[in-house]
């Protein structure tokens, strides 16, 4: 069973300066919901309710925001608004949260690698909140790579066809078909140039990973800007055994682009009006 998840937010957010100057990124509303809420809640439907955060310096809006705020709460308590804090109150009532910080930016591997001491020596989710997915028809994309770790045991990472143009701002897989939706990864890039990408299948913010990954990211030299990459870490995996891409069900908006955000924006207050 699959209990813990790792939330790396230590990132800085500079495309949404002057915003995230004083706040983190991840506390972005889409609505009326903080960017982070979205991805915990994702992980806690799919089972994963040990969460670990790996935070940075000036973003302790991140764990207040999983906390009681007494003051708020004694003020409006009784009143219709209280209404408003029924999400926050679910996750919180179900989950757990430690908290961790990366004091250098050094790469996605490198944050993962300091969460070892939250996951432990058992497998884990990770949910970039960058990456804001919904599916109308069935379950998140964490549940679904919940399900297929339960196949197979391995590292599982999902992934969704992206413009060519578009394969520098992702690690992109190529690898031998299983069915139609489920990939044995072969080759991992991140960030390649078009002229270089092995195929237009982006790693998006989900995966599963086996807790061998932390020794492998130890032993993974710097890559790709200068930083430890979650994706070559990832590649030694696929090599060494087995990594799955799942081409996941429903959709996901790169909420870490200003264009991303306001169409994850539109699209949900959109879903809410239909519910009304
Ligand atoms: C990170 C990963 C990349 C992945 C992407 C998904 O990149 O390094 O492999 O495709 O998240 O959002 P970043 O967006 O942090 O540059």
């Amino acid at each position: 069973m699959i209990k813990k998840c790792l939330f790396p937010v230590a990132g800085y957010g500079t495309r949404f300066l002057p915003a995230t100057k004083s706040m983190p990124k991840e506390m972005l509303p889409i609505v009326d919901k903080p960017l982070i809420q979205y991805g915990v809640e994702e992980a806690m439907l799919a089972g994963l309710t040990d969460l670990g955060f790996v935070n940075g310096r000036n973003k302790r809006a991140i764990p207040d925001h999983f906390d009681i705020n007494y003051e708020l709460e004694a003020e409006i308590a009784g009143s219709g608004k209280e209404e408003k804090l029924s999400t926050i109150r679910e996750v919180m009532a179900a989950c757990t949260f430690s908290y961790t910080r990366q004091n250098q930016m050094q790469g996605l591997g490198h944050a993962i690698l300091c969460g070892r001491t939250l996951m432990g020596d058992q497998p884990f989710g990770v949910v970039l909140a960058d990456d804001l997915c919904i599916n109308d028809s069935g379950p998140l994309v964490m549940s679904q790579l919940v399900s297929l770790y339960k196949q197979f045991r391995c590292t599982i990472v999902a992934v969704q066809e992206v413009p060519e143009s578009e394969v520098d701002k992702y690690g992109v897989i190529a690898g031998e078909a299983l069915s139609d939706n489920l990939i044995r990864v072969t080759d991992m890039v991140e960030k390649p140039a078009p002229s270089e990408a092995p195929s237009n299948l982006a790693v998006i913010g989900r995966y599963v990973l086996t807790p061998d990954i932390f020794d492998i990211i130890e032993n993974t030299e710097p890559g790709i800007n200068g930083e430890v990459q979650l994706t070559d870490a990832i590649l030694t995996q696929a090599r060494q055994g087995c990594v799955i891409a799942c081409k996941f069900e429903g959709e996901r908006f790169d909420c870490g682009s200003v264009s991303g955000f306001v169409e994850a924006t539109n699209t949900i207050y959109q879903k809410r009006l239909d519910r009304v």
